[in-house]
């Protein structure tokens, strides 16, 4: 393991005089001008070749013209083919001609991680999160570098497994780059500099809003009915956001980006204890799985500071996607990339081109820091942003004020411990007052 990661990194070193000009900090267009002339290539892996992954897959291609897409894995083969053909085909400059996954490196199942993860350099995590830390743990003992989507886990016992092998991966000096993208986005980071550099004042509160109108209609063709599905587990696996095992609900899927928020503006910092609401309103049905629609949290922070969290999946309401940080001299409008109060405030690019699409934006920067041998490894940092979703979640399950302490050391494992195409875990809609804290 020593030998092949110092082999690694010496052939980094050497790749990267091409590419030693290139900040990883930079919004420079790194297709462009890093890397021409390299002749080593990294193999990329892709694991989860859904929407994300393929995506990810074809900004990883952008990023760095040494890098190949050489193997993919998908729980279905459906899933690679469709992905593999998309990536083939793509208008985007340079990108199918390094797409080289002969059928021989698609690997189809739950195992097909592994295959992935042997075969390349860098490996894409793009599976429902249910499996990341299961994915990312292989990764890291592999000693491979990972991008990996967020959320970093459902439950208690798959964050500890998840940060076990972050720590790990800072130690074996792997790059870990996670989807909590907005962290890469130019104008938020301009944003974000200038509350921490005390614009605002002192921060009193946070309030963060993901109201959307939800995700697809689950027992339907779009992703298979029950019906043509031949067993629960393939069911569920298809419609895997309706199951808290797979997806970890809606505030762990997808409000987290709010929650990150929340954390980057308090640098951080964990809050203490949290507590809150949350049900079922609107998807009542058992074809919508045991998650909730909605979600209220208050966080509370040292120094008494409040964040407060609100989310929801309701069809036909108004859709609100919104963070306000308030500050005791002014208020900073994240999503309206402006500042008021004491000092007014409003993000513009000094060469006035748009700023760099975020998620284009974490791929360049992973792979110049890969080729500058100053690998950027944020996986901890995701952990946390993880850990307030889960928290703010176990709040609402159980109707208790949940610590931050206790929400770590959670010993509710909702991911089993196999996987099989046969039946599948069962899990009960909570009930706040009945379901208990474990
Ligand atoms: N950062 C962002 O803005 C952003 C946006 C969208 C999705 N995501 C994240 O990306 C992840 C995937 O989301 P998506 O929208 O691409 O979902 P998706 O359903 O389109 O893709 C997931 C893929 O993973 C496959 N898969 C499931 N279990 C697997 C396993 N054990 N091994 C291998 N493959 C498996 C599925 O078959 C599917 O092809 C989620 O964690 C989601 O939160 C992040």
């Amino acid at each position: 393991m020593q030998e092949s990661q110092s082999t690694r990194r010496t052939f980094l070193l050497k790749a990267a005089t091409t590419a030693a000009a290139v900040s990883a900090a930079s919004q420079i267009d790194i297709a462009a001008n890093a890397y021409a002339g390299a002749g080593d290539s990294l193999k990329i892996g892709l694991v989860g070749c859904g929407g994300r992954g393929t995506g990810a897959a074809e900004q990883a291609l952008l990023a760095d013209k040494g890098n190949a897409l050489y193997a993919m894995g998908d729980a279905f083969a459906s899933q690679i083919e469709a992905s593999h053909s998309s990536l083939k085909g793509s208008p985007a400059l340079g990108v199918g001609e390094r797409v080289d996954v002969p059928s021989s490196r698609r690997y189809v199942g739950f195992d097909a991680y592994k295959q992935v993860i042997d075969d390349c350099d860098v490996v894409l995590l793009t599976t429902p999160p249910g499996f990341r830390p299961i994915h990312f743990s292989y990764a890291v003992e592999k000693g491979k570098h990972a991008f990996v989507e967020k959320p970093m886990a459902v439950d208690g016992p798959g964050l500890r497994k998840f940060i076990e092998a972050a720590k790990l991966s800072k130690e074996k000096g792997l790059s870990v780059v996670n989807g909590f993208c907005w962290r890469y986005f130019a104008p938020r980071r301009e944003l974000m500099a200038r509350v921490h550099g005390g614009e605002i004042g002192p921060i009193v509160s946070i309030e963060t809003t993901y109201n959307s109108q939800g995700v697809w209609e689950p027992d339907h063709e779009q992703h298979l009915p029950r019906a043509k599905c031949e067993s629960e587990m393939e069911y569920q696996m298809r419609n895997w956001y309706y199951y808290s095992w797979l997806s970890g609900d809606h505030i762990v899927e997808q409000a987290v980006h709010g929650l990150d928020t929340m954390a980057w503006a308090m640098n951080d910092v964990p809050p203490m204890r949290c507590w809150g609401v949350g049900g079922r309103q609107v998807r009542t049905e058992p074809k919508y799985g045991n998650i909730f629609d909605h979600f209220s949290i208050v966080y509370e922070y040292p120094e008494d500071i409040r964040g407060y969290h609100q989310c929801r999946h309701w069809a036909n309401t108004q859709p609100r996607v919104s963070d306000y940080i308030l500050g005791t001299k002014g208020r900073a409008d994240v999503f309206g990339r402006k500042i008021t109060g004491a000092t007014n405030w409003r993000y513009r690019a000094t060469d006035g081109a748009p700023p760099l699409d975020m998620y284009q934006s974490e791929h360049n920067e992973m792979f110049a820091g890969l080729r500058a041998d100053k690998p950027i490894n944020n996986a901890e940092k995701a952990a946390t942003s993880t850990l307030l979703a889960l928290m703010g979640r176990m709040a609402a399950y159980t109707g208790e004020v949940i610590t931050w302490d206790k929400a770590l050391g959670s010993k509710e494992a909702l991911v089993p411990e196999t996987f099989a195409w046969g039946d599948a875990p069962h899990q009960p809609v909570p009930i706040p007052g009945v379901t208990k804290f474990s």
